[in-house]
């Protein structure tokens, strides 16, 4: 088909749910993702990208609505990247995410013998349950629709909030994110209104000069406690001493202030090295009976409440034995091993960022826990023969890996070790099926339950138990 054959817009029933929070719909043949669309709607769109097999498209008007259709009570729905189903009713959230697992394990991972995919255990707090929040500041502000029809002349030079999808060079500025806790998004606003009272440079990625460039914020739900972590370019610390006094005086609530400096051109919101400025540096969060020590840099389960719900069906999925040898892997500050410490003989947490090791060793030592071990480094290079005959073969492998899934080298020691049962966590379930594809001849897949850690996203989380055959 050639661009002038292209016609302007189409008129498509949307059937069911697609990857990355996409409607599907089908026409003459070919296969059409529709992003916002929801199953059940009829709509016009305009198709964006056309290929023999499939197509995409923007809604333009939705000439019948689906049932499962609701109003989405943020503005920056439908530009903001961050969530793709506010618009959706939560109950079709949940099953839509069952359904995609499924078609997940089935038809990109090839599983058959699949036990059925459990209902996803959902959330009871659907707003401002997010723990922590990653803005990025921007010298181009990325206007929405609205705000280029009132004609107000707004600064485009300074925008703090969420990239655009698929823009590195581009954010959207926000007033407020809908997933934050509310102290988040009056430090959101407050931080954003103190850095340009101050005339603080921008960092530009295509210049690869300028201050500033993201506002991490963590908290810590259960305990009030409230961590700022400024990324900026260069290390200023008059400047970032001037702020740390500021927050004390209008936020009492923030209990620690960070800056990390990330020199690289690379966009990631953590630095080569970090300096502390208010506070001790991290904050603390409780789940179940423990109380975990959170770095600027230690990975955390986003969602508290969920974390807590994952981590209780961790225990039950696991039938552990008093006897048991646990290792996690891929532990970040180490909260599953500590979580399930007491229904084990001892558990081995092998995480490869050396912060998290070291909250890990804290957490464990904070809570008088004194069966669990970790070690620093690759889980592909530590878990090693070494390391098996000095601390013997596990029972249970809990294995949680971030969503690229797990090396192929580490699938293989899985197999050598042969743990009786595994519990694989994973938030990226097509990784997670390429991943079981290679343990299933060996290994039984007996559950897979989906676990609603980010609701209004089309995100998953997915625990899937194994048992040796
Ligand atoms: C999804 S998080 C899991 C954290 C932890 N299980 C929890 O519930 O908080 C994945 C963790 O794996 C770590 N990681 C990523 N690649 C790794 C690797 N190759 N070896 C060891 N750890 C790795 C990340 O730093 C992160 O802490």
């Amino acid at each position: 088909m050639t661009s002038r054959s292209v016609p302007l817009e189409w008129i498509l029933d949307i059937e069911k749910p697609a990857f990355e929070g996409k409607g599907l719909a089908r026409l003459d043949g070919r296969i059409v993702f529709v992003p916002r669309g929801v199953p059940g709607d009829r709509l016009r769109v305009r198709p964006t990208k056309i290929r023999s097999q499939y197509a995409e498209a923007i809604p333009i008007e939705v000439l019948r609505p689906s049932p499962d259709r609701v109003d989405p009570p943020c503005p920056y729905f439908g530009t903001c990247g961050g969530c793709s189903w506010q618009h959706v009713r939560y109950e079709a959230q949940l099953a839509y995410k069952r359904e995609l697992v499924r078609e997940l394990f089935v038809h990109l991972g090839g599983l058959t013998q699949l036990p059925e995919v459990a209902p996803p255990i959902g959330a009871e707090r659907l707003f401002g349950y997010r723990n922590k929040l990653e803005f990025s500041f921007s010298p181009r502000r990325w206007l929405l629709p609205k705000e280029i029809a009132t004609g107000e002349v707004l600064d485009r030079d300074f925008a703090l909030g969420f990239h655009l999808p698929g823009r590195y060079d581009r954010v959207l500025h926000l007033e407020r994110c809908w997933l934050a806790p509310e102290i988040g998004n009056r430090l959101l606003q407050a931080i954003g209104q103190y850095a340009r009272s101050r005339g603080w440079s921008i960092y530009d990625p295509h210049k690869q000069a300028g201050y500033l460039r993201n506002l991490v914020l963590r908290f810590g739900l259960r305990t009030g406690q409230v961590l700022v972590n400024l990324v900026t370019h260069t290390d200023e610390p008059e400047r970032m001493q001037e702020m740390a006094d500021w927050l004390r005086e209008h936020f009492p609530e923030v209990t620690t202030f960070v800056n990390n400096i990330n020199t690289r051109p690379a966009q990631v919101a953590r630095g080569e090295w970090e300096r502390v400025y208010l506070g001790p540096g991290y904050i603390e969060e409780q789940i179940g009976p423990f109380r975990f020590r959170i770095s600027a840099n230690s990975f955390f389960q986003t969602n508290t409440e969920q974390a807590e719900r994952l981590y209780e069906l961790l225990r039950e999925l696991g039938e552990f034995r008093p006897t048991d040898r646990l290792y996690d892997l891929y532990c970040g500050a180490g909260t599953i091993a500590i979580y399930l410490s007491p229904f084990v003989q001892e558990a081995i947490g092998i995480e490869e960022v050396p912060v998290a090791v070291q909250n890990a060793e804290e957490n464990a030592r904070l809570n008088g826990v004194q069966n669990v071990r970790f070690f620093c480094g690759d889980v592909r290079k530590v878990l090693s023969e070494a390391l098996l005959s000095q601390y013997g073969k596990p029972d249970v492998v809990v294995t949680d890996p971030p969503r690229s899934g797990m090396h192929p080298d580490v699938v293989r020691l899985l197999r050598t070790m042969a743990p009786e049962r595994i519990l694989y966590v994973s938030c990226h379930p097509a990784t997670q099926a390429r991943d079981l594809k290679g343990l299933i001849d060996r290994y039984r897949i007996e559950v897979i339950q989906p676990v609603d850690m980010f609701p209004h996203t089309y995100h998953i989380e997915t625990v899937v138990r194994l048992r040796r055959l």
